[in-house]
């Protein structure tokens, strides 16, 4: 990688009750993307929301809106987060049976495909959709819940997935644990955009944003430090 990584503050660590201002203070703070995880309660153990709320933040993201879709079924909703706004929807392998027409619909839809691989789903599951697919979304956790260990051997997954994606025109998103200490260890292994919740929105408020500042400076540091000169 000769770029430094993009950093993706999840909402899912912010103030629920103020997302607007959360978003805007991230971006003045240096977001280059605002990721947004929508839960259904069922694909994951946990519930967020849904299109309505996605559609609200949109005027608040001047970024790019980078939607993790973590539900199952995914192909009925996608009308619906396009409509929203999303400039990239990402789906699950995992997600159904048809995970080719989803990317196929979300980009019939108008918006850049993402395809996201669970810890326990091996690499290879990307190889047939790689030119369908404008990110892939590694999750270093299980996903369902900010503030989790990344999972260490998923770097064996990275290495790969960098391998395959070749020259092509394809983000590597690393969602999940990404701290100070995680975050060179994912870019060396080839992620380009490196997500993270906790590690932004932690110590700060929306009054008082100054610490999400801090918080990404310190994890492009950490990479910068790490990376060969
Ligand atoms: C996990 C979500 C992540 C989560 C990351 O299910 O997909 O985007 O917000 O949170 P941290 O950075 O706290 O692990
Ligand atoms: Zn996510």
């Amino acid at each position: 990688m000769t770029q430094s990584p993009l950093i993706a503050p999840s909402i899912l660590s912010a103030d629920f009750a103020d997302f607007g201002a959360e978003i805007r203070a991230a971006e003045a703070q240096g977001a280059d993307w605002i990721h947004v995880d929508v839960m259904d309660g069922h694909f994951v153990p946990n519930l967020t929301f849904g299109p309505p709320l996605v559609k609200a933040i949109r005027r608040h993201v001047t970024t790019v809106m980078d939607v993790h879709l973590m539900i199952a079924p995914v192909d009925p909703y996608i009308e619906a987060f396009a409509e929203a706004g999303a400039d990239i929807l990402t789906a699950h392998v995992e997600a159904g049976p048809h995970i080719h027409r989803t990317l196929q619909a979300i980009r019939g839809a108008g918006c850049k495909a993402g395809l996201a691989l669970n810890p326990g789903t091996p690499p290879e599951a990307a190889a047939p959709l790689l030119d369908m697919v404008d990110l892939i979304c590694v999750m270093t956790v299980n996903p369902g819940f900010g503030g989790q260990s990344f999972i260490r051997s998923q770097l064996a997954t990275i290495r790969r997935l960098r391998e395959m994606v070749g020259d092509r025109p394809i983000r590597l998103e690393i969602d999940g644990g990404v701290t100070p200490e995680t975050a060179p260890l994912a870019a060396a292994a080839g992620g380009d955009v490196l997500v993270a919740g906790s590690a932004v929105f932690r110590g700060g408020s929306a009054e008082a944003p100054d610490a999400y500042g801090d918080n990404i400076r310190a994890l492009r540091a950490a990479v910068a430090e790490a990376a060969p000169a």
